[in-house]
């Protein structure tokens, strides 16, 4: 079958549903795939999994009608599915897609977390695939690659955060080590992408949707809280066993702070693959960009749970205020958009974002006591400061800024060689929180404050909050070439907060 055979029409009725996802694959996918659906033991829900070492897959970004009760009629999609399909893939596998841009504006596609060469056709966010145009990725994942859950998202800077506002993004696994842990194994896998929409009235994230300056400087958040794009689906577990979480914020500048009724949370994972040991959570905060693995032992009694998105203010003082009040915040001027709740500066009150029930028993399951190693990283061999703030831009109005200047294409902020280790302080001066995020290597969090982290993890996200200086320490490791770091809560990544990255061989 060719896309041609399928009526837009019916390819839209099938738009968010399993059947799309298998509909999309018999369209698009040419060669060598496998989708495995649920029950699989080995595979999320509904994946694209590599097969024979290769995944091959063609990825069509378009503006496409969703059914997401009170949200917009319309978001941004890969192969019509908010989010985009899940791609699953080992340490070592071959991985070649096929980007092709239906939107009326530049596109690319960034590989959040994977360390993989950021030049050439991997992750290379300097590329930029024009409305029409077709951009073919391919890369091999190294063999020693850890496990973990992963974020494919759009990354052409002056595009991006409208784009992921619009509903772009998705989750990429790599399975290996953590996932051949018994207790981890044993457990109920579950992926849950986090995605706030806004409410509805146009396509999200096309002008008019959320895009007042205000909302732009703040962070545009949408009011429709979303998991894998749907309003408070069921999700289950037998009683007595464990579920994994594997969660993913892909929100343009919402936080997620999460909790679930009764139930601790058992942090396995986080940015960057397994802890050496679970570390037990009475809830879990999720910057944009940020993902963890948790999990959740089914041994209270029968019932149905609420997992909870509680408040969290990102803004400190009366900025937030002052910017609501004086600069039009709320949800932008397009058509049925209101001043929505929790507009810009964070949530104001908890919601239901999803409803646990158990569902069938199964003989008590463990949790893990150790998971994997996470090697310290040697002394570094340099220090770098970075400040992140924000000033004024004369007929600009606020710009984001690191180390006191906006983002320059062309300029190299920070060379670094190959190989070598290095601490970075970064401090934030301003008023915002700002989730701090580096690519092609992650780094291990040394320091809030000067107070020690209490364990060792990957991250390749880390919140910096007003006030604090955090150290970083990373090891510029295989690969060479050009890259960024940045804002993740990508309004703010547009208006300036990036920087370029130069690893010289
Ligand atoms: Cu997920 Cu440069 O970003
Ligand atoms: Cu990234
Ligand atoms: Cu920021």
């Amino acid at each position: 079958m060719t896309r041609a055979h399928l009526s837009r029409r019916s390819f839209l009725t099938l738009a968010g549903t399993a059947a799309a996802t298998v509909a999309a694959a018999s369209v698009w996918t040419r060669s060598r795939h496998a989708r495995h659906g649920a029950g699989t033991h080995a595979a999320a829900e509904g994946a694209w999994r590599s097969s024979g070492g290769v995944l091959e897959l063609d990825l069509v970004a378009e503006d496409t009608t969703v059914a997401i009760p009170g949200g917009p009629p319309r978001a941004l999609t890969y192969n019509g599915l908010l989010p985009g399909p899940v791609l699953e893939v080992h340490p070592g596998d071959a991985v070649r897609l096929r980007l092709r841009n239906r939107l009326d504006q530049p596109t690319n596609l960034h590989y959040h977390g994977l360390h993989i060469p950021p030049g050439g056709t991997a992750d290379n966010v300097f590329l930029s695939v024009d409305p029409g145009a077709s951009q073919t990725y391919a890369f091999t994942l190294p063999a020693d690659h850890p496990a973990g859950t992963f974020y494919y998202h759009p990354h052409r800077h002056g595009t991006v955060a409208d784009q992921v506002f619009g509903g772009l993004g998705g989750v990429l696994i790599v399975r290996g080590a953590l996932d051949h842990i018994p207790e981890v194994a044993a457990a109920r896998e579950q992926v849950l992408f986090l995605k706030d929409l806004p409410a509805g009235g146009g396509t999200a994230g096309v002008m008019g949707m959320g895009m007042g300056m205000g909302g732009m400087m703040l962070g545009r958040e949408g009011p429709v809280l979303t998991v894998n794009g749907k309003v408070n689906p069921e999700l289950s577990v037998p009683a007595g066993g464990l579920l994994r979480l594997r969660i993913v914020n892909g929100s343009n500048a919402r936080f997620w702070r999460l909790a679930l009724e009764d139930h601790p949370l058992h942090l396995i994972a986080s940015d960057g693959g397994a802890l050496e040991a679970p570390v037990e959570l009475q809830e879990l905060l999720l910057a944009p960009g940020e993902r963890a693995e948790v999990l959740v032992q089914a041994n209270r009694s029968a019932g149905r749970y609420r997992l909870l998105n509680l408040p969290y203010a990102r803004v400190r003082g009366g900025m937030g205020m002052g910017m609501r009040g004086g600069m039009g915040m709320g949800m932008g001027r397009g058509p049925g958009a209101g001043p929505g709740p929790g507009a810009g500066r964070g949530q104001q009150s908890q919601e239901t974002i999803a409803t646990l029930t158990y569902a069938g028993s199964v003989a008590p399951l463990p949790l893990p006591r150790r998971l994997l190693p996470v090697q310290p990283l040697p002394e570094p061999v340099r220090t770098r400061r970075f400040e992140l703030n924000h000033g004024m831009a004369p007929g600009q109005g606020l710009v984001f800024l690191i180390n006191g200047r906006p983002y320059d294409h062309h300029r190299t902020d920070t060379r670094v060689r190959l190989g070598d280790t290095e601490d970075w302080e970064v401090m934030n001066t301003g008023v915002m929180d700002h989730p701090f995020h580096v690519h092609i290597n992650p780094f291990q969090v040394i320091s809030r404050n000067g107070t020690p982290e209490p364990y060792r993890a990957w991250k390749d996200v880390v919140l910096v909050r007003p006030g604090e200086t955090v150290r970083i320490r990373t090891r510029f490791a295989d690969f060479a070439g050009r890259t960024v770091y940045h804002c993740h809560i990508f309004d703010h990544e547009e208006l300036g907060m990036m920087g370029n990255l130069e690893i010289d061989a």
